[in-house]
């Protein structure tokens, strides 16, 4: 990630075929990876354009042929009449830039990872953008953001300022989006577009990703596919409010322009100053989504979460089992419960502090994270020792950018509050966000938690949760005529309170939770191990939940918890079995009071988690294929591939109650042809025949399985199947 890159100087002799080259006086930027080609180029006033974005090119020396290019950052105010990528009003009053290319470099920042920096100024003004294509090449991902300065004699106002801007030129374009609220994520919509704009966007600040998502899907060939059709899947790296806009314009091209939100957030540059936007990252598939997410994955195991390479614990969290409700002695045997299960954390969640104000509900004592000795009379080491004994790992609950107003942190710093002067205060879950554009709530923050770690070295894991978005968006810090910079500052507070943690905490597992999925994108995940994506836990939301996340996010960062029925949210009713096994497709851990489970529910328990520990490795660092998508199929389907296609893992969920039994194949992919795969049912249901038992032990070619397929009935609604493969000597 562009934050933590390393520069290394050139040593590039391997590497001659990714760089950019010049050619009939022309400059002809290539900007690689495997398979991809981004190519621009200037023209005789040197203005910079994007003239192709697809499948990677045997001759991009021939783009100086090129028709209709589009300028790779329209800039507001000359001849460009359609919406900008930059709006900036110089320091005399002139509204208009007009940006001209400078020159380029491309550094090797680690191997396999080229910098391609372009520079252009202004042909009037000492104004300055320049351009950052970071290319992953064996991943096929691009990141792109860009830098603003000027050195004018005043300041300069920013009104547009977006991380990129794409340019399409197609009879057709199809978009899908990702919204939804809380406990109810990540819902995938497609739509045509047409002419128009079509906004995705955000003006939360704070668990922006609450409505709508940054992430978008842009098929090139009709409604997008799975296996086949050129896609382009995007994620804006910023947890703040973001804006991705299309817009087909008068001629059927397509403007595709990413970034924060412009919205409000007008921004002062003073002379001097770099205004670094955040990345938007995108990769491009000539073979449908699915190799989208897989270049997601393998880039995000890499880069774009804290140790992708490390194998994520399971946990028990005490949040659905006993909420505000519980005291040293519950914890205790809870904490028993979860070792005697085999589970590798214990993960206490909301109520632990507050003295004056208890956290015994969600209206008071956010803030004041002393232990609260009522419940808890000796304090957090205890259970960290509890756990301890127990064999398992110990985890903190914390919100630290939040206050309840019924808290002594409230009583003692109003002014640290986001929130307006002569304004009601509007409280969300009861609370108020800290204003992290203060430096000293920045080390407030920060003091949280490094307290609790630094006290209790015990802790190995910390859920940093968010619970509210911006509304009265004021700053008693910030002057009067940078209040608009609110927006921007908060998030800045939060990346270097997060730098600040990591740098003295390395080794503590982090899960990123804002209310659910409020927050997840990959300027935050490059700090945390995992993320929570929804309170909701009942099996059968999260099976779409979950299809729609894992389209950027890989399933070793994903929490899924097996909960109580009837679910505490939908009040759903679903066998453990299938609870399990939704989980299992992801980073397994449990959200119910072991107390209420029989002694049948608790072995199935043991056996299944043992089971997961057998195929971890396949789901947290394998390839994921999508099989059967539960957007258009009584039966969901889909499969972890291993490295070496040796090992595979399918999991399979009946929705919907099929009366004549269904029979849909499930069609492998990923395997090797020539391999032979033994197959094993994982976590059987001891109580119930299996219509998968004629099959169990048998062993079948790559080849047949990726034609014929796996064939057996399901029945019942949230029946549910795990096969694993494992290919034979
Ligand atoms: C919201 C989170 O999503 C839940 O898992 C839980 O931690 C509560 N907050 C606690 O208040």
């Amino acid at each position: 990630m562009k934050q933590t890159r390393i520069l290394l100087l050139t040593a590039l002799l391997s590497l001659t075929n990714l760089f950019p080259f010049t050619v009939l006086g022309d400059e002809v930027i290539a900007i690689r990876t495997k398979d991809t080609e981004l190519v621009l180029r200037t023209d005789e006033h040197n203005y910079l354009y994007q003239v192709y974005f697809g499948e990677r090119l045997d001759h991009p020396e021939q783009m100086h042929m090129t028709a209709n290019p589009a300028r790779v950052y329209p800039a507001f105010g000359t001849s460009y009449y359609n919406e900008a990528a930059l709006h900036a009003v110089h320091a005399d009053g002139n509204t208009s830039t007009e940006l001209a290319y400078t020159g380029h470099a491309v550094e090797e920042v680690q191997e396999g990872v080229l910098l391609t920096t372009i520079d252009t100024r202004d042909t009037h003004y000492p104004f300055f953008v320049r351009f950052f294509y970071q290319s992953y090449y064996e991943d096929n991902v691009i990141e792109q953001w860009v830098e603003i300065r000027h050195q004018e004699e005043g300041d300069v106002m920013l009104y547009q300022f977006a991380s990129a801007h794409l340019h399409f030129n197609e009879p057709v374009y199809h978009v899908t989006q990702f919204h939804g609220n809380w406990a109810d994520e990540m819902h995938m919509v497609e739509n045509k577009l047409t002419r128009g704009q079509k906004v995705l966007d955000s003006k939360l600040g704070i668990r922006s990703n609450q409505f709508a998502h940054s992430h978008f899907l842009l098929s090139l060939d009709g409604p997008a596919l799975e296996d086949a059709g050129r896609v382009v899947g995007g994620t804006l790296a910023w947890p703040g409010s973001h804006r991705i806009l299309f817009d087909v314009d008068e001629v059927e091209e397509l403007q595709l322009i990413a970034g924060i939100n412009p919205h409000a957030s007008w921004y002062r540059l003073e002379k001097d100053e770099v205004f670094e936007t955040p990345a938007l990252l995108y990769t491009f598939s000539a073979h449908g989504t699915g190799e989208v997410s897989r270049n997601f994955h393998r880039w995000a195991m890499k880069h774009g979460v804290y140790r992708g390479d490390r194998t994520r614990l399971t946990l028990l969290n005490n949040w659905e089992a006993t909420y505000f409700d519980f005291n040293q002695e519950l914890l205790s045997e809870i904490i028993g419960d979860a070792a005697e299960m085999d589970f590798e954390l214990f993960l206490l969640d909301d109520g632990w502090f507050g003295t004056k104000h208890p956290r015994n509900s969600d209206h008071a004592g956010l803030g004041d994270w002393e232990v609260n000795r009522e419940k808890l009379p000796d304090g957090i080491g205890y259970l960290v020792e509890e756990s301890h004994k127990n064999g398992i790992r110990f985890g903190l609950w914390l919100e630290p950018e939040m206050v309840n107003p019924r808290s002594e942190l409230y009583e003692n710093h109003p002014d640290w509050v986001i929130g307006q002067p002569y304004r009601d205060l509007h409280l969300l879950r009861n609370q108020l966000n800290l204003d992290l554009a203060n430096p000293e709530v920045r080390d407030f923050v920060f003091g949280v938690v490094d307290r609790y770690l630094s006290d209790y070295p015990g802790i190995s894991y910390i859920k940093w949760d968010a619970n509210r978005f911006i509304t009265n968006p004021g700053s008693y810090y910030l002057p009067p005529q940078d209040q608009s910079h609110l927006w921007i500052e908060n998030v800045r507070g939060l990346m270097s309170v997060l730098e600040r943690v990591r740098e003295k905490h390395p080794e503590v597992f982090m899960m990123v939770c804002s209310g659910g999925g409020g927050r997840l994108d990959y300027a935050t995940l490059p700090y945390f191990d995992e993320f929570w994506i929804s309170d909701n836990t009942d099996a059968l939301s999260r099976v779409f939940i979950q299809w729609g996340t894992t389209f950027f996010y890989p399933a070793m960062a994903l929490a899924s918890h097996v909960s109580v029925v009837p679910n505490h949210i939908t009040q759903r009713i679903t066998p453990l079995k299938f609870r399990f096994d939704v989980a299992m497709s992801a980073k397994l851990g449990m959200d119910l009071q072991p107390r209420d489970m029989s002694p049948e529910e608790k072995a199935f328990s043991k056996n299944a988690i043992q089971e997961y520990y057998k195929i971890r490795d396949i789901v947290q660092f394998g390839e994921l294929y999508r099989l059967l998508s539960p957007y258009t199929n009584d039966r969901a389907a889909m499969m972890y591939v291993s490295d070496q296609a040796d090992r595979a893992v399918v999991f399979a969920y009946q929705l919907k109650k099929a009366i004549q039994g269904n029979k849909q194949p499930l069609v492998l992919k990923g395997l090797d042809p020539d391999k032979n795969y033994l197959l094993r049912e994982v976590n059987k249901d001891p109580g119930s025949y299996s219509w998968f038992t004629p099959l169990e032990g048998k062993v079948y070619s790559g080849d047949f399985l990726m034609k014929y397929g796996l064939r057996f009935v399901m029945y019942n609604e949230y029946d549910s199947k795990i096969i694993e493969l494992t290919a034979q000597p």
